[in-house]
């Protein structure tokens, strides 16, 4: 079978990766709309990025009002104002809200319509060119295909997937993500993870996407609690920066499975980051998943190094199982208690969780195929084994 690979064109990393980003991000165009978040801006981090832009003579626009649930009501307005301003292309710099945001306004500016109505929707028309700076290591954005976006009136977190989504130029500059408080960090850190788990586990694994996914999960599992408990350790912080890139170019050309099939109904519903649902989820879906990849994660055993002469494949694989549950048990993630999510309100969804989860095609990747029903098991059972920890 004949696979397609996508990657950005253009991808300037390492340090000081925004200066030297100037010559190919000067090319397209005079003016540009910077999409981003007010902490970016209190950072700091929006100066510096329009200090470099004032070097090469290109005007700017700020829209500095995406929050971490980017909805379609943000990206309307965008696209409004890129085009009350006049603008010639986009970049975004933050974490994975900013970025999605961003290639949703440009495939709304240039196809017209509703970003509610995208989803498989083909684009006709080209984008104008996309910049990305991701400042968090996780989402992975700044390579993919992939824009997620909430409809606002139906809680749903779209998936839209879409070639014409993957950015112009990526610009991985480890200055910008030093300063990610530790659950960022965390959180963005078991998203990365999950990506790569799960493109390595997917059925649309292909050559190519497992190279990238094996060496973001080595680069993880060494560097991920160094940056979570010194966040400051810069050449920490870099692993992971890379770690999230390489990890988004092996889903975006492998798709992600049954983790994040689960997780975005919740992020949607409960308002819960999507790096902390994966991770809440990852023990309950490894569990179900585990016969179906017992090669491949066995596999992975050996890649982070847990695997010991004389493992059967079985006892390989629940060794790479055991470090990932002590990885995220690391990471202090909360449980769906501490967020204060209600019993009765997790149960009442749990039909509609399922369903959403179905419709958005990832839980169908996943080696052991899943139906809806067994999805309610599933997290009927991640409920239950949270609730018995907190006895
Ligand atoms: N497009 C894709 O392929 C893809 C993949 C996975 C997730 N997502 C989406 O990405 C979004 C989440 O993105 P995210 O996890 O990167 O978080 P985010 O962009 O929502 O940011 C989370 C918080 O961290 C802050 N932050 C970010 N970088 C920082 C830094 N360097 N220093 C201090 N604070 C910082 C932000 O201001 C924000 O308050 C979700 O909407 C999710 O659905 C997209
Ligand atoms: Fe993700």
């Amino acid at each position: 079978m004949a696979n397609v690979f996508l990657i950005p064109q253009y991808i300037v990393y390492g340090e000081n990766a925004l200066k030297a980003s100037m010559d190919e991000i000067r090319s397209y165009g005079k003016k540009a709309m910077i999409v981003t978040d007010k902490n970016m801006v209190d950072l700091g981090y929006i100066k510096k990025l329009c200090a470099e832009l004032d070097g090469i003579g290109v005007s700017y626009f700020i829209y500095p009002d995406i929050n971490s649930e980017p909805n379609h009501t943000m990206v309307d307005r965008g696209v409004e104002l890129y085009k009350n301003e006049n603008c010639d292309f986009l970049i975004s710099l933050g974490g994975g809200s900013p970025i999605d945001t961003m290639k949703a306004i440009a495939a709304v500016h240039s196809n017209g319509g509703s970003i509610c109505d995208y989803i498989g929707k083909v684009l006709d028309k080209d984008l104008p060119p996309l910049v990305a700076i991701p400042t968090t290591a996780g989402t992975g954005s700044e390579a993919t295909k992939n824009s997620i976006i909430a409809n606002a009136n139906t809680n749903v977190k779209m998936l839209i997937a879409n070639p014409k989504l993957i950015v112009d130029c990526a610009v991985l500059d480890p200055e910008f993500s030093l300063t990610q408080p530790q659950l960022v960090t965390a959180a963005t850190g078991i998203d990365a993870l999950t990506h790569a788990l799960e493109a390595y586990t997917s059925v649309k694994a292909n050559v190519m996407s497992e190279l990238y996914a094996v060496s973001a999960i080595k680069r993880i599992f060494a560097n991920l609690e160094e940056a979570f408990n010194n966040g400051a350790n810069k050449a920490a912080r870099w692993e992971m920066l890379l770690a999230a890139f390489e990890a988004g170019i092996s889903f975006g050309n492998a798709s992600v499975t049954i983790v994040h099939g689960m997780s975005r109904p919740i992020g949607a519903l409960f308002h819960v980051p999507h790096g902390i649902s994966n991770a809440m989820l990852l023990k309950v879906n490894l569990n179900y998943l585990k016969s179906g990849a017992l090669d491949r994660l066995c596999e992975l055993s050996k890649a982070i190094g847990v695997y010991r002469e004389g493992m059967t494949v079985e006892e390989g694989s629940e060794a790479f199982v055991a470090a990932t549950n002590a990885l995220i048990s690391a990471m202090k993630i909360p449980s769906p208690i501490d967020f204060g999510i209600k019993k009765e309100d997790f149960f009442k969804y749990i039909p509609k969780m399922s369903e959403d989860a179905m419709n958005s095609g990832s839980p169908q990747n996943t080696r052991r195929k899943p139906t809806k029903e067994i999805l309610m098991e599933l997290y009927t059972q991640f409920w239950n084994e949270n609730e018995n920890n907190e006895q």
